[in-house]
């Protein structure tokens, strides 16, 4: 896991060197062509010609030109990512605000909004490659350091250079999404919903996942075992991506949903269903993801309906006895509704679902509480207690495998096996559950 960070890191220092040659002379003058590039676009005669009565001496026009050439040109050129990519995992790049020629970078980006030509050092375009992270990657910094210095010296020497503006054609520039699509594309939009998705989730595969208390696993299977870093979501994100358990190239055929679904052997055994709520928020996940680095969403209606439901995992555990064993392997959900002045809940505010151990006629798993959005109960779901009392349990068993059919699918009154009142103060722990017994016909 370390070696491959570093070589990312490595990557991306190589290419801070590579534009880091220039260095910061201005003036044509004293210029010394430092590439063949730069000495065919000096002597190309079209940029020599001044028009009308412009008093604007050659060598300002020759100081941006050269400016560019130099320093804006390789930027445009590069095969690596800006800076912007440290905030925007897709939707805009710095090489969309450059066009191949000064006079049509200049006019296009003056058109845009983004060169603010009476006070050039407030250019929005300024603004937007000076936008930092609170936590600063040394390397990306530097990065930004020349694409900040490199764009305010050339639109200081180009915003003097009347001829520029008045020769140009102006073409559309920047990012040509919207800015819904910009929005849901930035890194920390990303996370929010990874955390909200998968992060959460992951509590049902910390035992054995993550390196403070899977020491057995490492010693029998290898390091590889350790995807989760301890309290941080975006490192476990990261890491998931570089080695592929998240595979945007076959996003259903990730292992983080081969594995524990059993579509591929696990040393856990089977943790997941298809079409479970854990596998559901998990694709959800990986789908979003997928579309997002491959810019696949290009207006905002492409864009997914976000959830309205939020939910946390917790270490309430719930069993059911007296189970027949014809549901043996099916995937049973029990649903919770509060009883309330007004009857039950209409909305479940707690679910588990798993499949039936038809063996030992049980059926057993830890609750998740569910909530809407933005309600009250939704801003108690952090504290992962569910409030002693009455609760109605409707139980759904999956008998003709819909949700393997369509995972999207939801399990509803077709699959409505029966309910059961059950009262309890809901402690936390595997050896504190709640017990029902299945409920007669
Ligand atoms: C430190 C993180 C960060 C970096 C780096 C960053 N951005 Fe952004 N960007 C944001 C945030 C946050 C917003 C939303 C701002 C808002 O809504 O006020 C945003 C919004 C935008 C938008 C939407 C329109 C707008 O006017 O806000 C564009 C376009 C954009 N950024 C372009 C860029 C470009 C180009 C770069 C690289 C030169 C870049 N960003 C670098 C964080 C960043
Ligand atoms: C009881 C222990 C245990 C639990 C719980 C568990 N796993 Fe695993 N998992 C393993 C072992 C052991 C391996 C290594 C052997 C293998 O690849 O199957 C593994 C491997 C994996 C891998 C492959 C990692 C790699 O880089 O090769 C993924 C992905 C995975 N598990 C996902 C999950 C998910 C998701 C969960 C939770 C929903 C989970 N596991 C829960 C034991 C467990």
């Amino acid at each position: 896991m370390f070696a491959r960070r570093i070589i990312t890191l490595l990557v991306i220092l190589g290419s801070a060197v590579g534009c880091g040659r220039s260095e910061p002379t201005e003036n044509a003058n004293l210029i010394q062509p430092s590439s063949a590039v730069e000495q065919k676009s000096l002597n190309r005669p079209s940029e020599q010609v001044l028009e009308g009565n412009q008093t604007l001496p050659g060598t300002a026009r020759d100081s941006s030109l050269a400016i560019f050439n130099r320093r804006i040109l390789p930027i445009f050129q590069s095969s690596k990512p800006s800076s912007c990519a440290e905030c925007h995992l897709s939707g805009v790049d710095l090489k969309e605000y450059i066009r191949p020629s000064q006079q049509q970078t200049f006019a296009s980006l003056v058109d845009a909004g983004l060169i603010n030509v009476n006070q050039p050092d407030d250019s929005k375009i300024l603004t937007f490659i000076q936008r930092r992270p609170e936590q600063k990657s040394l390397l990306i910094e530097e990065i930004r350091e020349q694409e900040f210095e490199a764009f305010r010296a050339w639109i200081q020497a180009a915003v003097s250079d009347n001829a520029l503006i008045a020769d140009a054609e102006v073409q559309t520039i920047g990012s040509k999404f919207s800015s819904d699509v910009i929005r849901h594309g930035r890194k920390d939009r990303v996370l929010e919903s990874f955390v909200e998705n998968v992060w959460t989730e992951a509590g049902r595969c910390t035992a054995c996942h993550s390196p403070d208390t899977n020491q057995e696993q490492v010693k029998e299977h290898g390091e590889q075992v350790s995807w989760i870093s301890v309290g941080d979501p975006q490192a476990t994100l990261d890491y998931m991506v570089d080695v592929k358990l998240i595979d945007t190239d076959e996003p259903e055929k990730s292992l983080l949903l081969m594995k524990p679904t059993l579509q591929l052997p696990h040393g856990g055994g089977q943790k997941m269903v298809i079409g479970d709520r854990t596998y559901k928020q998990f694709r959800r996940f990986i789908d979003d993801y997928t579309a997002i680095v491959e810019s696949r969403y290009a207006k905002s209606d492409q864009l997914p309906i976000p959830s309205q439901e939020v939910s946390v995992v917790t270490d309430i555990w719930m069993k059911i006895e007296g189970v027949p064993a014809e549901y043996d392997k099916m995937l049973l959900q029990i649903d919770l509704h509060q009883q309330t002045d007004s009857g039950w809940s209409a909305l479940p505010v707690a679910t588990a679902d798993r499949p039936v151990f038809g063996g030992g006629n049980l059926w057993q798993h830890s609750l998740s509480l569910l909530a809407i959005r933005e309600t009250d109960w939704a801003n108690q779901l952090s504290a992962k207690k569910l409030p002693p009392g009455n609760y109605l349990a409707k139980i759904y068993v999956d008998q003709n495998d819909k949700l393997q059919k369509n995972f999207n699918a939801e399990l509803g009154e077709g699959e409505f096996i029966g309910q059961v009142q059950v009262e309890s103060q809901w402690p936390a722990g595997y050896g504190k559950m709640t017990i029902i017994k299945f409920p007669s016909p």
